[in-house]
């Protein structure tokens, strides 16, 4: 039987987090979660709207930087298990303003950190097997040519401030394992698809100005290339990790699905005129394709080699990226109105009128 589990969770409001914590909801619900959670733009407790209810579900509005806070839920909670997601996670804002990258996921972890080694580790205080699972991603290994995969040994060569920062955040973990016996786990994943992704991100923001007759903004020739896995393939692999996974190890996680990203925007501009009828002229929404300026410092491809995870904790992805990209348009198609209020930032009131 899986163990029970009191678990912090960091950004559970976000894309992946507010994924995870729904899929721990339905498979997991003898989970005790708490979302920790400041709600910046990429925040949204409408992602979580479904489990609002959930007597073993907590919501905490807080920044993980903020010390005591943190410190006071692990004692609160008796918090056995951290799966943190909490960061600033766009590339593009870290090239314009690495601040908040540097403050939220250097200095947000390095709290996390100190918190769980104190409560953790702390006399009395001691828990049975506890866990810090640091999620991460595989932009800290830094470009691939056209060939090789990022394995768990390769050597880290982070490119953009947001890849640095993780990367800071990823040494820190590992160095609370072998310094302090502080029981850390690390995940680093490919790029992440599926519902509730602020549409910053490639896929969402294409579907978006695809649907609303706009530009189409692919940088540079649109030949870098990436490695897409489903986010609840994400989120169960790190459940999956929590409950098989060793301490002081590292887990890559990929979805085998490598495109080009000027394949995903014609597949999102392909599968739109199939649902939803061609552009107001009669042209297919591919004539949007606009080639812009390069991101500054862009890496070229990435590719997971994800044996580790297969061989030892036995996980699969469950879908291929054609079924999943689907799977995504359908869900944004279905949720217009999240998508328009996260566009207008009409969401961010909502937490006044479920709170204030
Ligand atoms: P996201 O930007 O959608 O969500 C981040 C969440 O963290 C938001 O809810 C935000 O409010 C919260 N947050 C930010 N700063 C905080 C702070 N100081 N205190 C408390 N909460 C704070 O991010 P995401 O795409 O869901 O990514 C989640 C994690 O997974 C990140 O650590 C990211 O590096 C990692 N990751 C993401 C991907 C991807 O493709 N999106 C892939 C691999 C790894
Ligand atoms: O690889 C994992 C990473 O994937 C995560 O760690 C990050 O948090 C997540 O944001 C994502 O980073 P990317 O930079 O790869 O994702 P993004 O969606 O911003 O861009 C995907 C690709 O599409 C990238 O090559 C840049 C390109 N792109 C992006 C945007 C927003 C465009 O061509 N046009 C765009 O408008």
């Amino acid at each position: 039987m899986a163990k029970q589990r009191k678990v912090l969770v960091t950004g559970g409001c976000g894309f992946i987090g507010s994924n995870f914590i729904q899929l721990v909801a339905e498979t997991r619900p003898s989970w005790r979660v708490v979302n920790l959670d400041v709600l910046t733009y990429a925040g949204n407790l409408k992602n979580l709207s479904g489990i609002g209810e959930n007597a073993a579900y907590r919501f905490v509005k807080g920044d993980i930087c903020d010390q005591a806070l943190v410190s006071s839920l692990f004692d609160q909670e008796r918090i056995d298990t951290v799966v943190h997601f909490a960061a600033e996670s766009h590339v593009d804002r870290s090239i314009v303003g690495p601040d908040a990258f540097i403050r939220t996921n250097i200095l947000g972890t390095f709290t996390l950190l100190e918190a769980a080694r104190s409560w953790w580790l702390a006399g009395d205080k001691v828990q049975a097997e506890p866990l810090f699972l640091h999620v991460s991603t595989d932009e800290v290994f830094g470009s691939l040519g056209e060939s090789g995969y990022f394995s768990e040994t390769t050597a880290y060569d982070p490119r953009s401030p947001y890849s640095a920062s993780k990367a800071s955040s990823d040494h820190l973990a590992a160095s609370y394992f072998h310094t302090y016996g502080l029981p850390v786990m690390i995940t680093n994943c490919s790029n992440n698809y599926g519902p509730y992704q602020f549409p910053e991100k490639l896929i969402p923001l294409i579907f978006n100005n695809a649907r609303n007759g706009k530009e189409l903004p692919v940088y540079g020739d649109g030949k870098n290339i990436r490695d897409w896995l489903y986010v609840t393939d994400h989120c169960q692999a790190i459940i999956e990790v929590l409950d098989k996974g060793s301490s002081g190890r590292s887990y890559n996680i990929g979805g085998n699905n490598e495109k080009t990203n000027i394949e995903v925007v014609t597949l999102i501009c392909e599968m739109l005129d199939a649902k939803i009828g061609p552009l107001p002229d009669g042209q297919s929404r591919t004539s949007l394709i606009t080639y812009v300026t390069d991101r500054l410092g862009h890496d070229r491809r990435y590719a997971i080699d994800s044996t580790r995870l297969k061989e030892e904790i036995g996980w699969q992805p469950s879908v291929t990226f054609e079924q999943g990209i689907e799977m995504t348009i359908d869900w944004y198609l279905a949720n217009l109105d999240w998508l328009e209020t996260v566009i207008d930032g009409s969401y961010q009131d909502y937490y006044k009128q479920m709170y204030a």
